[in-house]
């Protein structure tokens, strides 16, 4: 009988067996189990893994010479069917234990496939990090070679505080699902812009370093093909969907976008796309809004005036109009130095405005004030028809 296929994953909460983080691993169990797959968790917290000091020699060697027990969890990911990368926040980011173990397997983020294997992330806050955190895993996953085929993040401040746990629960069910899916079906996840990224920016460093540092980084490429396209790294193929062909239905949806464009200028405007008038402006302040739309600037050409509006009533409001150099505009709030200040309530300036009151009349009346250059009142009309 054949060994059962392994998920491997990678804690890095010191809280070893009770924390949140090894709770939500708990979680993956039963599925991964259910699947007849074996299931293991290793703690950094009971390693002896130390700072990477930077020298680049894995690269040259293809792994760490720090004698240590990061070799021995590197090999078990590389042999394992499944990975999974876990860590809670800790401000803002991974726990110190997972930053250490990630940077000491550099060399595996140069030489990413044939390593491909499916991966998830897993990750936790007290409230606040824990989806960016989890993306930073799964990103991480991929430089490793692995894809992403589901991230668990939750947020819990105290042991097994989770928010919404039966959520939590149920959402780890389907990332167990879609990993186990994904070991035994070999299935793919789409590939992304992140892919592609990654894709261009490594081989574009390996092949810049190719005599030095990362000699032996480019002997890997070169020998598993990864430098022939990103299809190749990614082992996936740009296809059509069978039985159509796109070109056909391309060409036929231009020519019936150019024939209906050229009905459209034949017909000249639309119906229904009448100007506005005033009977459309349920409100003052939208009706004044729109005067500029309804200005007549050929009236008065050399006209300079601002008119300021102070509208009570059912509507409160003041806002003003500036007409000058053949244009109006309105505006919010009162004007610096109005020439004329109209104050109205606002259902009589509608009315004046729709001609259901003569404007001259409720003027006398009193029904609405105006101070400032009365000329521009009366010029009203004239401007704005
Ligand atoms: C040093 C430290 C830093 C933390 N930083 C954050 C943080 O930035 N954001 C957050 O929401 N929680 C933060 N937490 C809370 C943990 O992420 C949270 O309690 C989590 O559930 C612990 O998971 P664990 O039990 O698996 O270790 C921090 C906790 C510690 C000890």
């Amino acid at each position: 009988m054949s060994a059962p296929r392994t998920i491997i994953a990678v804690n890095g909460s010191p809280h070893v067996g009770f924390g949140n983080t090894a709770l939500m691993l708990e979680m993956l169990r039963p599925s991964i189990e259910a699947a007849a797959m074996a299931f293991e968790v290793i703690n950094l917290a009971d390693k002896e893994i130390s700072y990477c000091i930077g020298c680049g020699l894995c690269l040259e060697k293809g792994r760490c010479w720090i004698n240590d027990d990061q070799a021995s969890i590197v090999r078990q990911l590389l042999q394992a069917d499944g990975v999974i990368l876990a860590s809670p926040v800790y401000f803002h980011q991974v726990t110190a234990q997972m930053k250490t173990f990630l940077d000491r397997c550099l060399a595996l983020g140069h030489k990413p496939r044939p390593a491909w294997k499916p991966g998830v992330s897993v990750c936790v806050s007290a409230g606040w990090g824990e989806t960016a955190t989890g993306h930073y895993l799964a990103s991480v996953l991929r430089t490793f070679g692995a894809f992403n085929t589901g991230t668990l993040a939750a947020m819990a401040a105290g042991p097994g505080e989770f928010t919404g746990r039966e959520a939590v629960e149920q959402k780890a069910e389907d990332v167990a699902r879609d990993l186990i899916r994904a070991v035994q079906e070999g299935r793919r996840v789409p590939a992304t812009d992140e892919d592609f990224q990654y894709y261009l920016f490594m081989s574009s460093l390996i092949q810049k370093h190719q005599q030095s540092i990362m000699r032996h980084d480019h002997q890997h490429w070169q020998e598993h093909g990864l430098y022939d396209g990103f299809e190749q790294y990614i082992q996936q193929e740009t296809a059509q969907t069978p039985g159509t062909d796109y070109d056909e239905i391309r060409q036929a949806w231009i020519e019936e976008q150019k024939a209906a464009l050229k009905n459209r200028k034949k017909q000249g405007p639309e119906k229904g796309s009448k100007k506005q008038t005033v009977q459309d402006f349920s409100s003052c302040e939208d009706l004044i809004r729109n005067m500029p739309n309804g200005f007549l600037a050929d009236s008065s050409p050399d006209l300079r005036a601002v008119y300021e509006f102070e509208v009570s009533g059912a509507e409160a409001f003041t806002a003003h109009l500036r007409i000058a150099d053949g244009n109006c505009t309105y505006h919010e709030g009162p004007a610096r130095e109005p020439d004329l200040v109209i104050r109205t309530p606002a259902e009589i300036w509608l009315a004046v405005a729709r001609g259901e009151l003569d404007g001259q009349q409720a003027f006398i009346k009193g029904d609405y004030t105006a101070e400032g250059d009365l000329g521009l009142l009366m010029q009203l009309k004239t401007l704005f028809g």
